[in-house]
């Protein structure tokens, strides 16, 4: 009898690339995500017989065939398009590169030179990981954690504050990895184990990624 793909019949939502984040109407400040890692991430899921949804930010990548991409740009809009499709999915992938803050409003002028200092004030954005994990039936939830120290740590407070079943951690301090490059390193974490997935190209850490989030959300479906 043919053989089902890891995936088959399983619904993953996955965030991509960068937030803008208005200041006024010519500026805003956002990171150096280039949703690459979000863009293999759901052509990995696709080629294993999922069905995928990508909610991306502003980034140069075209749309790949077979999925359906939600465009957006800010992490509100974000948080509203993921809120959206989330709740009947079986599986959430935040490889997005939220802002944590916005300014706290945007002007409607441009904001005009002057001989002083200016100053932004910034409020908190909402937490799409964590807002997705702290459904009351949550989809089986993987973050992923940039960090430029202490990385290890990090990724598993994050794991258990944001009560995830999964983290991907990257080290964004090494030259060529990370933001915006081909490749990245990846060490996964879950509540009682880890995986070290090496230094590899984006792609092929992607099918590594996914064929491992597939392996737990099996096991966790069956126990
Ligand atoms: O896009 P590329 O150029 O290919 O680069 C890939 C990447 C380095 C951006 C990617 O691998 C990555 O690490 N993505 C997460 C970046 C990030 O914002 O990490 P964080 O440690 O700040 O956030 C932790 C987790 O919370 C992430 O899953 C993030 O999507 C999520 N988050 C953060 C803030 C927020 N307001 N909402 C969120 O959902």
């Amino acid at each position: 009898s043919p053989i089902e793909p890891l995936l088959a019949n399983r619904h993953i939502v996955i965030t991509a690339g960068p937030t803008r984040e208005e200041i006024d109407p010519v500026r805003f400040i956002s990171n150096h995500s280039s949703g690459k890692m979000g863009y293999a991430l759901a052509k990995a899921a696709l080629a294993l017989g999922a069905k995928v949804t990508l909610v991306s930010g502003p980034v140069n990548l075209s749309p790949p065939a077979g999925i359906e991409v939600i465009d957006v740009v800010s992490a509100e809009q974000m948080h509203q398009a993921v809120m959206k499709v989330v709740a009947n999915c079986d599986i959430f992938i935040g490889c997005a590169a939220v802002a944590d803050y916005k300014p706290q409003q945007k002007t409607q002028q441009k904001i005009k030179k002057s001989n002083s200092e200016l100053t932004l004030t910034f409020t908190k954005n909402p937490d799409i990981l964590s807002d997705v994990a702290h459904l009351a039936q949550p989809p089986f939830t993987v973050g992923f954690a940039a960090e430029t120290q202490d990385v290890a740590h990090y990724a598993q407070d994050k794991l258990k504050r944001k009560k995830l079943d999964m983290i991907a951690a990257n080290d964004v301090s090494q030259a060529g990895l990370g933001f915006n490059s081909e490749k990245n390193a990846l060490n996964v974490y879950w509540n009682n184990g880890e995986k070290n997935l090496g230094v590899a190209d984006k792609s092929q850490l992607a099918l590594t990624l996914m064929t491992l989030v597939a392996q737990r959300h099996t096991e966790k479906m069956s126990s």
